[in-house]
């Protein structure tokens, strides 16, 4: 195999510890191997990178115990220091970070692999997100710096924490989606436990000791193990404010179940997807076929954002599907660090046959494989292939396939995808390629009630991470930006009081003594 020098595995990472109430503490009980699908050998066998500590409950409560200590019922070091002291330490955090990029990006690509430039991408995104949101929270706190008064009533209105947030992340952002849950979780007061995605977890490692030494201890809880053995117990326990998930909406709604009291627990969720693309007779269609096959394929299709259907006006498909399948074979398969490579190692094992079996059942449906590539399959990889003509009692129709499988439908009114998306589960984002504006015009206005970004002939994305990323129904509870993420983790709150010599005589000493946090008229520049 020729892996580069810098990108080969020397040594390997074996995970000892965990990070709670402040502590890094060892680990001697029962482990776990992590594996990466990319061979290092000439015959193919996944490659072992280390293994993380396989926790129990029991350590799943001692986190949850010391986040909740942490908060301690609300009067905290964390929850109650000022606002410029909180972004001090995500300062603290995010230059320490930053000397963990090569460690990061390296096993961005054994652990999920993600492309080198993705890699990098996704490292250098979640920087500037982190930065992004200690702007943001300055300027929160600036527009917060004063007083108002109704009726008679002085208030002081800022945003607080909610409390002990669980968060739980993906595998295909292992770093950024779980971060732009955490990073604003945590600025705006709250204390967290968070358990690694199952794929990309190793890559959390190098970042420990940044968390240990930027954050007060119990404020940042660091826990490995299976889901379902370590957040049930935690949420059994009824003591999580919000649970900040981005995943699977089963797994969502499992654990919304166990908490015992539903009005306490806010939900922060980005969860499945199956964005269309609805291809008008006039569109572009050199235009719509490259985004069509950036939206597609890109990360082998493993983004919630990703293009999951594509609708096709039945007057152009035949030439759509043409070229559209040519472009497809053309895509360059290979490991993460070779160059141009655009196709990657799937991270689950078990993914090809997942799609394989997707695939058998169209093609027994009544669909055909356009792209002569389509469906070939090595031991870490089964190649996109175009599906068409797919209809509804497909499972690739029903199914968010999130992999390298690409249905195509035509339409001759577009009341059949509208419909379709109406009736759908989820409604995150679509894909409207055309340029006559009679057309786009009604369109546009009945897609941004069924889905919450319509994208006019350009593929589905979260970014730029300053717009609202989010979701109807199965897709998505509560609004990711960097500015809404703060919103979302984090509640008004306020002080009152009624315009009269004697309030107003205390407020004027709270505010010269300086000696609360929270009342405070202090300008962070
Ligand atoms: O998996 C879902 C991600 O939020 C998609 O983000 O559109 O930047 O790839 P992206």
């Amino acid at each position: 195999m020729n892996i580069p020098e810098q990108y080969q595995i020397k040594s390997l990472i074996h995970q000892n510890s965990y990070l709670v109430d402040g502590e890094l503490r060892p680990w001697s009980g029962e482990t776990s191997e992590v594996y990466s699908t990319i061979s290092s050998t000439p015959n193919y066998a996944p490659t072992l990178l280390g293994t993380i500590p396989t926790l129990g409950e029991k350590e799943a409560l001692e986190a949850m115990d010391a986040a909740v200590n942490a908060y301690n019922k609300g009067q905290g070091l964390w929850p109650t220091m000022k606002v410029k002291d909180r972004i001090a330490c995500m300062e603290k955090f995010v230059a320490q970070m930053k000397t963990k990029r090569d460690a990061i990006v390296k096993l961005l690509m054994w652990e999920i692999g993600k492309s080198l430039p993705d890699s990098e991408k996704e490292f250098d995104r979640t920087v500037d997100y982190i930065y992004d949101t200690i702007e943001e929270y300055k300027q929160l706190d600036r527009d917060n710096a004063k007083f108002e008064k109704n009726e008679g009533v002085y208030a002081h209105i800022r945003r607080g924490p909610l409390g002990v947030v669980l968060c739980l992340g993906p595998y295909n952002y292992p770093l950024n989606e779980t971060f732009a849950l955490l990073i604003p979780a945590l600025i705006m007061g709250n204390t967290a436990i968070f358990k690694p995605a199952k794929f990309g977890v190793l890559l959390i490692s190098p970042l420990l000791e940044a968390f240990q030494s930027s954050f007060p201890k119990g404020v940042v809880n660091i826990i490995y193990g299976r889901g379902r053995t370590v957040a049930t117990p935690i949420m059994q326990s009824g003591k999580v404010d919000v649970l900040a998930l981005i995943g699977n909406s089963k797994s969502a709604n499992a654990l919304q179940n166990e908490h015992p009291k539903s009005n306490r627990l806010r939900l922060v969720l980005g969860l499945e997807a199956k964005n269309p693309a609805i291809v008008l007779k006039d569109a572009d269609l050199d235009l719509a076929i490259d985004e069509c096959i950036a939206g597609t394929t890109s990360f082998n299709g493993q983004r919630c954002t990703a293009l999951k259907i594509v609708y096709v006006h039945e007057d152009i498909v035949d030439e759509f599907n043409k070229r559209f399948a040519t472009r497809v074979d053309a895509l360059k398969f290979g490991n993460p660090w070779e160059s141009g490579v655009k196709l990657t190692p799937l991270p689950e094992p078990d993914k090809p046959q997942y799609i394989q079996e997707l695939i058998d059942d169209a093609l027994a449906k009544g669909a055909t494989i356009l792209n002569e590539k389509g469906g070939e399959t090595t031991e870490n990889y089964i190649f996109p292939a175009v599906l068409y003509p797919v209809n509804k009692d497909m499972r690739v129709f029903q199914e968010e396939q999130f992999g390298p499988v690409i249905p195509v439908l035509s339409f001759k009114d577009i009341d059949e995808p509208l419909d379709d998306m109406a009736e759908s589960n989820y409604g995150q984002q679509v894909s409207l390629f055309g340029s006559d504006i009679k057309t786009l015009a009604p369109l546009i206005d009945t897609l941004v009630n069924l889905v919450c970004r319509v994208n006019l002939n350009s593929s589905c994305q979260r970014g730029p991470d300053v717009y609202p990323f989010t979701g109807r129904k199965d897709s998505a509870v509560a609004t990711l930006s960097v500015h809404d993420a703060l919103r979302s983790f984090s509640i008004r709150t306020f002080v009152a009081s009624k315009d009269n010599a004697y309030n107003n005589a205390i407020l004027n000493n709270l505010l010269d003594s300086k000696a609360s946090n929270f009342v405070s008229t202090d300008y962070i520049l």
